[in-house]
Order: structure tokens, then sequence, then C-alpha cells
């Protein structure tokens, strides 16, 4: 082998050794850069007879082609290597089951909403909201209920910074104090339609649109275990008017509970009980005629006929004004309407018990 074959053959090599097109490049310089193996030779001829010179020059010409083949083709080699690599990095397994994105769906206690405002709704109650964050006045000495009622002590209800020494804020222990809050603004607006110049004062006895109104929401006492969270869901009803009676608190909530239940021979019992801001009160306990929980009375609000008193705090004349309300707390209609027996269950997020109701 002469010297140039073996310089073709060094070149190749060092080419081949070469794993990334920068490598390569370094690899060229040293055979035909400025001072690499091809052009020292040329700078040789010089001193060659002329004679020589062309035979010598011819001959490392073709080296220097030589070289040029070996490097486009490890060129070729890398740039189809990477071509490969890229391929494979991409690769789509076709056979692959697609990604599912999963599908919500409602809680099972905004299932519950939405079917008593929509059951309300047909019988035109009007949907009202207020704070969960509430006044002394609203949540307790609107409502008529004395200051030694179990109710207002410290373990059966979360106080919060604001309000007076004697009269914290609180975290509503029962959403009646919306009975107030939208009576209050129902008669403001319709008082100033009648008589503007009266419009605040003294009890409103003039005629007015009666109220008809539900308000559910989020509620709170210091209660935990199976059947109590320290957070529930009620839903206030409340019906004023100058002609309404016990007899259509019966009927509305009959109505409405069998609707609910999808069971219209739901029967109903309104147990005579207390509360501060009705009289009469009355506990509304329900029993299913068939199923695992036929026989069993099941209690589901408490109700009756709006207090005085409290028709007073809504600004109205207790002489024309009467009605009815109730509370009843919804998780409670929730669990019976699914079979669920532990309420806790609805709060703690676990996905496996939430998706059943997608
Ligand atoms: N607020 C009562 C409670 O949480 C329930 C209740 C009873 C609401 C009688 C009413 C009512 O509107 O008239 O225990």
């Amino acid at each position: 082998m002469n010297d140039l074959s073996s310089i073709i053959e060094m070149a190749r090599l060092a080419f081949e050794k070469a794993l990334t097109p920068a490598e390569l490049e370094n690899s060229k310089a040293l055979f035909l850069g400025k001072s690499g193996r091809i052009t020292e030779l040329m700078k040789g001829l010089a001193a060659l007879p002329v004679e020589e010179k062309k035979t010598r020059g011819a001959a490392i010409n073709v080296a220097k082609q030589g070289i040029e083949v070996a490097l486009n083709a490890r060129r070729q080699a890398l740039a189809d290597q990477e071509l490969q690599a890229q391929l494979q990095a991409e690769a789509l397994d076709v056979t692959l089951p697609g990604r599912q994105r999963g599908s919500g769906g409602l809680h099972p206690v905004s299932l519950t909403l939405e079917r008593i405002e929509s059951i309300f709704g047909s019988m035109g109650f009007e949907v009202a909201q207020g704070p969960e964050i509430e006044s002394d006045w609203f949540n307790f000495t609107a409502l008529n209920t004395p200051e030694d009622h179990p109710a207002r002590s410290m373990h059966d209800t979360f106080y919060v910074e604001g309000g007076s020494a004697h009269a914290p804020n609180l975290l509503r222990t029962h959403t009646s104090p919306m009975q107030i809050r939208h009576a209050v603004q129902h008669v403001k607006k319709h008082r100033a339609a009648v008589d503007p110049a009266q419009a605040n004062q003294g009890l409103f006895s003039g005629a007015m649109p009666e109220i008809r109104v539900i308000a559910p929401g989020r509620t709170y006492r210091v209660d935990s275990d199976a059947t109590h969270s320290p957070m529930f869901h009620q839903c206030e009803g409340l019906w004023v008017g100058e002609n309404i009676s016990f007899k259509d608190l019966k009927f509305v909530f009959t109505d409405f509970c069998r609707t609910f239940f999808e069971n219209p021979d739901l029967v109903l019992r309104f147990r005579p009980s207390f509360f501060p801001f009705t009289e009469p009160s009355a506990e509304i306990d329900i029993q299913f005629p068939s199923g695992t929980l036929a026989g069993r009375w099941l209690e589901v609000a408490g109700s009756g006929q709006v207090h005085p008193n409290v028709i007073r705090n809504m600004g109205l004349d207790p002489e024309r004004y009467i009605g009815f309300a109730f509370g009843m707390g919804f998780d409670r209609l929730t669990m019976l309407r699914y079979g669920v027996n532990d309420l806790r269950l609805f709060f703690d997020g676990d996905l496996r018990f939430l998706s059943q109701f997608r």
C-alpha cells in the first residue's frame, strides 16, 4: 500500500469513529483542512521536478476525492442514524387503547338540591340565598329565640370574630335566618311601591304579593358522627300571605315528599313539637309503605305556623299576615333516597363512592 492509499484508509477509519456530525467535521479538518494531510502534500509538490509534479499532483487529487467520498458516505450514515432514532422516539403504538377523559357528575347532595328546587319551583316558590356567617340577630333574636336557648351555647354553635361582645357573629346553625332576610327585602320592595312616604315606618298592613320562597344552603353545628356532620345542608321554606294556614303546609309538604321519593303512597305524620319561631310547631316524619325502611317513622323536617313575633320582625302586621315555615335537612333526604347509611361518605370526597351517582 502506498502512502496515499494508507492516508485514505486512515481517513476512513477516523470518519468511522466520529459518532456525531460535529466529531465528523473535526476529523475532516485533519485531512482536508488548511493544515490537513492532503493540503500538506500539495504544498510539498512545489519542491518536485515538473514531470514528477504532474503525476504526483494527479495522484494526490485522486486520494483527495477518495477521502471526500468516505466523508460523504459517513455524513449520510450519521444523518440516517439520527432520522432512525427520531422515528423510534416518536413511534406511535396504534394498538394501545385510547386515553379516556373521565366524565364528571353532580354530587348526590347537589342532585337532591336540584330536585328540591325544581319541585318547589313547580309550586311557585322562589329560591333565595344568604350568608353562612350570620349575626346573632338573624340566627336567633329575630327568630324569637330567647337568650337562654340551648342552641346559643358554645358547644352547639361555631362563633366567629365580629359582631358585638354579647352577640358575636356565628356560622348559621340553620337556614331559618333566611326567613327574616328574604321577607324584609320582599316587604321593603312592595311597600315602597304602595306608600313610599312610610316605606320603613311601623309594621306593614297594606296589600302585597305573597312571600313564597325556599332557601337552601350550608349550615353548621358542633356535631360529628355517622348521622351528623359539622357542616350539613338545610332547606328553609316560607309561605306568608293573608290566609295561609297549617292545612297549606300539610298539602305542600306532603306533595313535595311524595314527588321527591316518587312514591304516591308515602305516609306523613305531623308530630306536635316546639320551636321558638313557630306556634303551633310540628316535626314532620315520613314512612315508606314498603322496602327496607317500611314501618319506621323517619324525621325529615321541623315546621309550623310562623310566630307573630317573627312576622313582626319581618316588618309585617301579624293581624293581617300569617303563614307557615319549614326547615328540612336534605343530606338526610339524600341518604334515604339513595340508601346511604353514613353521612360522612358525602363529604369525604372519595371518587369510588361519588362516581356511583354519575
Ligand atoms: N330551624 C329548625 C332547625 O334547624 C328547623 C325548623 C323548624 C325550621 C320549624 C322552620 C320551622 O322553618 O318552622 O332545627
